[in-house]
């Protein structure tokens, strides 16, 4: 047992840790603008999104990799290599890591509830591709790691009432994660510890909460909470028939991350000593009910929505929140773009998404 039900802990808890996974932590050389950064998924939300702004920051040499075909990527940044391969595949992974001073793993096959919910073979499967790109980012010599969890992993007993307390980093173990999808970002996570304790490569682990913002997925079964709400009232305005359809009572309790405050917090996590190998949540802690984030769009829209509610529909544990006390401590930040702001930005880039696809042009949807 030894090790493990501290694992997930803030530093201080870890100290406590055997001998043999404590590690001097030797000081790299500046990262140039010419190393090469490596992103896996980056056809995909949040890693198109961190290419952007590690190109906007100066560096040179970003592969890009995503296994859908590039016409479906939200976003493909000038100057960006771009590589179409499935990076479940082992050969695929040693051949996007080949150079790599930085690895960034955000490939992952997921969704909002509709998907995860359904699909947990296919989440579960996702294990093939952390365990494939760590292994070969160490191969490389890669000189960090960075893996993208959940706060999915953390345990589902402690979210229970939409009333619920932050869950803090140590809430992940005793571990009852979510179904499929937590628990393979669980294991990930132990890979991405062993392979610093035990092999010495610098790994960070960020526990997203809901990520939110333009160049997301906004339709097709995989988007989430705010993407959706957003759609469909674009749809019932189009359509002239003001009613939205809501998954569950609309009780339920959520936070979410604007993207601007995910990638930034992505390189911080990354470039932090002090937190090598160690889960950290990175999240919004402005919670609200799915309702209230209903008429936060109705607002944004000038419209009034008829609501109704399906109570069958996929609709996760009842309240989710991130306690923000450790990254506070760690980096002197959290995210902290409000949610009014986020989402006026993220219905803008839906609704023309929206008009664009119904000239009959072709949009990335996920
Ligand atoms: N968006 C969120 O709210 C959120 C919350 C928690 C964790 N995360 C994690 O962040 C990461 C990025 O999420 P996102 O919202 O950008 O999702 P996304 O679905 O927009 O992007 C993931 C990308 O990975 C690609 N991919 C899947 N399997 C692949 C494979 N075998 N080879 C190559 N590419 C593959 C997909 O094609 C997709 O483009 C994921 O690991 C996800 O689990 C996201």
């Amino acid at each position: 047992m030894a090790g493990w039900p501290t694992a997930g802990l803030p530093l201080l808890a870890q100290t406590t840790l055997p001998m043999e996974i404590k590690r001097l932590v030797e000081k790299d050389p500046k990262l140039r603008k010419d190393d090469l950064i490596v992103i896996t998924g980056a056809g995909g939300f949040i890693a198109g999104n961190l290419a952007r702004y590690f190109s906007r920051k100066g560096f040179t040499r970003i592969r890009a990799v995503d296994k859908k075909p590039l016409y479906e990527w939200y976003l493909r940044t000038p100057g960006v290599e771009c590589l179409c391969l499935d990076v479940s595949i082992e050969a695929n992974c040693r051949r996007v890591c080949e150079g790599a001073v930085e690895v960034y793993n955000l490939a992952a096959d997921m969704g909002g509830m509709g998907f995860i919910e359904r699909f947990r073979v296919e989440c579960l499967r996702s294990i093939l591709i952390n365990t494939h790109m760590v292994e070969a980012a160490y191969r490389a010599g890669a000189r960090r790691y960075f893996y993208s969890s959940s706060a999915c992993a953390y345990n589902t007993l402690l979210q229970q009432d939409p009333h619920v307390r932050a869950l803090k980093e140590s809430d992940a173990y005793p571990a009852m994660s979510e179904r499929g999808y937590g628990w393979e970002k669980l294991i990930s996570e132990m890979f991405c510890q062993e392979y610093w304790a035990e092999r010495g490569m610098k790994t960070a682990i960020a526990r997203f909460h809901n990520v939110y913002g333009p160049n997301g997925t906004w339709d097709g079964g995989r988007e989430k909470a705010p993407a959706a709400i957003c759609r469909k009232t674009i749809e019932a305005i189009d359509k002239n028939d003001l009613r939205i359809e809501i998954w569950g009572d609309g009780t339920a309790t959520r936070s979410f991350m604007y993207i601007d405050d995910c990638v930034k917090g992505i390189d911080m996590i990354m470039h932090s000593d002090a937190l090598i190998a160690t889960p950290i949540n990175l999240g919004s802690s402005e919670l609200i009910s799915i309702n209230d984030l209903v008429s936060k769009v109705e607002q944004i829209a000038g419209v009034k929505l008829k609501r109704s509610h399906d109570l069958n529909a996929p609709r996760g544990v009842a309240g989710r929140n991130s306690d923000n006390t450790f990254i506070k401590k760690m980096l002197k930040w959290e995210p902290d773009t409000k949610l009014d702001v986020g989402l006026a930005a993220t219905y803008k880039w839906i609704e023309q998404q929206y008009y664009t696809r119904k000239k009959g042009k072709r949009v990335g949807i996920g």
